[in-house]
Parts: structure tokens; sequence; C-alpha cells
């Protein structure tokens, strides 16, 4: 009889959801985001809300997480909980953390805490947030706070969720707060956020030397629509420079490329400032040469023609489920940082209500991670996004990411088949062919096709 098929994960890989305070804890109202739907932002006019209620029962849903045999859980601490108004700490909230730290630890689960994921507190936002760099004492301070008080419960730190995301999106299409269009302030609002990065690092270091730290980007692939038009070539590779590898580079070694070096102060003190890289990957997107777009610097961007693709958001297309390209992004970090730190991939996750195209799309991107890490990257571990639907930024509940259905209405909750599939495969460290066969039977030859592609690249 032939052998059976298994991809198996290293010793010790990281299973694990992730997720943000805002998004989840319901009930925040002191931070720029609840200000931000209360002005009518979100598409569908919601508000958070109770959100996932997580403020209220979060241990509830560690309880589904311990069930899948996840050894991880990534979420973050909301700052303006912690420090309401400026200078003031509230030790209710703190005890509220640590509980769920607690909880999680009980439970064998390792917390990975991100300190800043998009919100921060009215009182820092209206002191202008990052763009303002006198305004970064301010987060190495609540950073410190922090630290201080959960560095028994918590060793692994995340600074920053998507600095290039939450620039990009608040400062340059104005689809986050403060909603504004405004090119060079968003080149500054990430010089800035990468300076309060490194600040932070040598804060949390000095007061936990044994802390894992780093931050997260979002990388998204960029391709072009004409391959051999050098035009499209071209655009194409702006545009990845400009939000993935510029951003990158300059967390690396402090200094901007051209010619953005004229524009912004060198980072102090980058280099070194990171004990890993957090990959956040979701989508790529085709890119066509458009000279009526000098803006995006031209480049007319749209999903592929018979691209499976995410549910359509309200507003935001969550784009291409391109599983190659994860596998593309790991490779890419890894050279371009010569393989200096382990990777961890923080999330990637799918919006898909009705969950049939989830259970297909985790499989065939775990089969890439697989493929990087038989090809030698050393990725340590895997954070999907997300466990409980949550609310979805200026999509609200319109787009629906989670492994367990969530009904914001009653909080009632029904996992999905995705739930069971990622559980087995956690529980498993591994993906065998009986898991294919019952959960995406037409994900077989993609899935182990990826590790016969690895052995060549290995063995060439
Ligand atoms: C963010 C999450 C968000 C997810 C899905 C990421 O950019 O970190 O907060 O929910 O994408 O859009």
């Amino acid at each position: 009889m032939a052998s059976k098929r298994l991809l198996r994960f290293p010793e010790g890989f990281l299973w694990g959801t992730a997720s943000a305070a805002h998004q989840c804890e319901g009930g925040n109202t002191r931070n720029q985001w609840y200000r931000w739907e209360q002005q009518g932002h979100i598409l569908s006019g919601e508000s958070c809300g109770d959100a996932s209620d997580w403020w209220r029962r979060a241990e509830s849903d560690f309880e589904l997480a311990e069930q899948m045999e996840n050894n991880a859980l990534r979420l973050s601490l909301e700052w303006s909980r912690l420090e309401p108004e400026e200078g003031h700490w509230d030790s209710a909230a703190l005890d509220r953390y640590r509980a769920m730290l607690s909880d999680l630890r009980r439970r064998h689960m390792i917390p990975l805490v991100t300190l800043h994921h998009f919100t921060e507190p009215l009182w820092f936002a209206d002191r202008g947030g990052f763009a303002n760099p006198e305004n970064i004492a301010f987060f190495v301070r609540y950073v410190r706070y922090a630290i201080s008080h959960l560095q028994d419960l918590c060793d692994f730190w995340l600074t920053f969720n998507e600095p290039n995301v939450y620039a990009v999106m608040g400062y340059l299409l104005g689809i986050f707060p403060p909603g504004e269009h405004d090119l060079k302030l968003t080149l500054r609002v990430l010089r800035n956020l990468l300076q309060a990065h490194v600040e932070a690092f040598y804060a949390i270091s000095e007061l936990q030397p044994e802390a894992r730290i780093g931050y997260c980007l979002q990388y998204r692939l960029f391709d072009p629509a004409r391959p051999l038009w050098p035009l499209d070539v071209g655009a194409a590779a702006l545009q990845e420079e400009s939000f993935n590898w510029a951003v990158l580079r300059a967390a690396e070694t402090g200094r901007f490329s051209l010619p953005l070096k004229f524009a912004l102060e060198p980072l102090v003190r980058a280099p070194g400032t990171r004990d890993y890289h957090g990959v956040n990957y979701y989508t790529r997107e085709m890119v066509r040469f458009d000279p009526t777009k000098p803006r995006e610097l031209f480049a007319r961007r749209f999903e592929r023609l018979n691209a499976i693709v995410n549910d359509p958001g309200v507003g935001e297309s969550f784009g291409e489920i391109y599983p190659e390209g994860i596998y593309r992004v790991l490779k890419e970090v890894y050279k371009r940082t010569r393989g200096n730190k382990p990777l961890y991939i923080t999330e990637n996750g799918f919006s898909n209500v009705r969950d049939d195209r989830r259970p297909r799309a985790i499989l065939e991107h775990l089969a890439m991670v697989h493929r990087a890490i038989q090809e030698g990257i050393p990725v340590r571990g895997y954070l999907h996004w997300t466990l409980v639907d949550n609310f979805e930024w200026a999509e609200g509940w319109s787009a629906r990411f989670g492994l367990i259905e969530l009904n914001p209405r009653t909080q009632e909750r029904l996992p999905r088949r995705s739930a069971s599939l990622f559980g087995e495969i956690c529980r498993a460290n591994a993906i065998t062919e009986e898991m294919v066969e019952r959960f995406a039977p037409e994900a077989m030859e993609t899935v182990f096709g990826a590790a016969e592609q690895a052995r060549s690249e290995v063995t060439a």
C-alpha cells in the first residue's frame, strides 16, 4: 500500500490565533476609533458596541482555543483602558488583563501581546498622535507601565501592529482615523512609528532582558497584470517597494531609501532592535500602469481574473486568496534580512462567512509555510486571524474572519468547520492526507505538491 503523505511541522511550533483589543473587547469608548465610529465612518453605519465581549468573557473563547490545542494566542492591550486620561492609570483595567493572561498561561497557551493595534487614547490622538515626534515619549511611558506590571505573565511583545497599514489607511487613504489624505504626513507618521518601536524596544529590554520583542508588518504582493510590459512591471515593483520593502529596510537599518532620504529624518539607534520578524500576510494585487493615477504611484490595482477571492467587503476588497504569496513573502523577508532573526506568522486569515473557501485556504497556506520551512527558513509559529468573528474596523460586522462564527446580537458562538480542521492540525502538529480528504479534497495535489516542490528546491 502506498504510504500516506504527511506535512509535519517542527517540534515546538507555535499554533494559535491573533486578535486585537478594540475588535474583541467591547465597550472601548476612550479611543480614537470609538469617536470615528460615532462620526459615522463605518461603512455599515455600525459601532463596535460589545464587539465579541472579551472584556467580560474572553476566557470562554480561550477555552475554545484550548480545545483546538492551540499553544499560543496573540491579543493586544488597549492603551486607552490602561491610561484613560493622560498620566492616570486604571488599576482595574490592569487587573482584567492580568486575569486574561493568567488564564492563558493556566491553559498552557503562550500569550503574545501587542502594545499598539491601531487604537490609542483620545487624549493622545488629540495631541496629534504619532504625527508629532514629541508624543513618542507618551507611548514609551505606557509601554514601561505595561511591561512593569505584566512581565511575570508575558515575555513575547509586539510593539506595533502593521505600522504600514496604520499610516496608509489613516493618513493617505483616509479610511481609518484621522481620515487624512496627505502623503508627506503619512511618511512622517510612519517614520515616527518606527522610531517609537525602537525606543519601546530599548525600554522593554531594560525592564525585561529575557523578553522577545518585535513588531509586525503587513506584506502585500503586487504582480504586473501584463508581465511582459515594462510599465506594468515597474508600477507593480514600485507598489511593493513602497508598501513592504522600504519600510522593512528602514526598520532594519534606520535609513530611508531615496527619495525618502531627503524628506525623512533617519531613525536613531534602529539596527538590531528586534528579536524576530512578525509577518502578516493576506493577499496580492495585480497592477496595471495607469498615467491618470499619480497619487497612487501610477498603479491601477485589481484582483486577478477568475481568482478565488475572500468575501467582497462593503468598501474594501479583501482580495485574492493566494497561498503561494505567503511562501514568497517568507522567502523575501528572510532574504532581505539575511536570515538574521526567526520569523513568526503573526496574522493570516480569510474573510468568508460561509466557510466554504477557508478550509482549503488554511491547508494551502500552511502547505506553503511548510515548504518555506523545508527550504530552511526559520518560521517558528503560525497565528490565524482570527479565533471568533470580530469587529472589522471600517467594514464593521460585514467581514467575518473567525474560525468561530459569532452572532454579535446574542453573543452566541458556532464553531465553523475550519475550527475543527485547525484543531486537528494543531493537535497533530501536521497536515495529513486524511485531513485534506475530509476538509478540502480538491486541494490534495496543491497541498502535497508544495512538499514535492520543496524537496526538489532543497536537493537542486
Ligand atoms: C489587521 C487586523 C484586521 C485584519 C483583517 C490586519 O490588517 O491587523 O486588525 O482585522 O487585517 O483585515
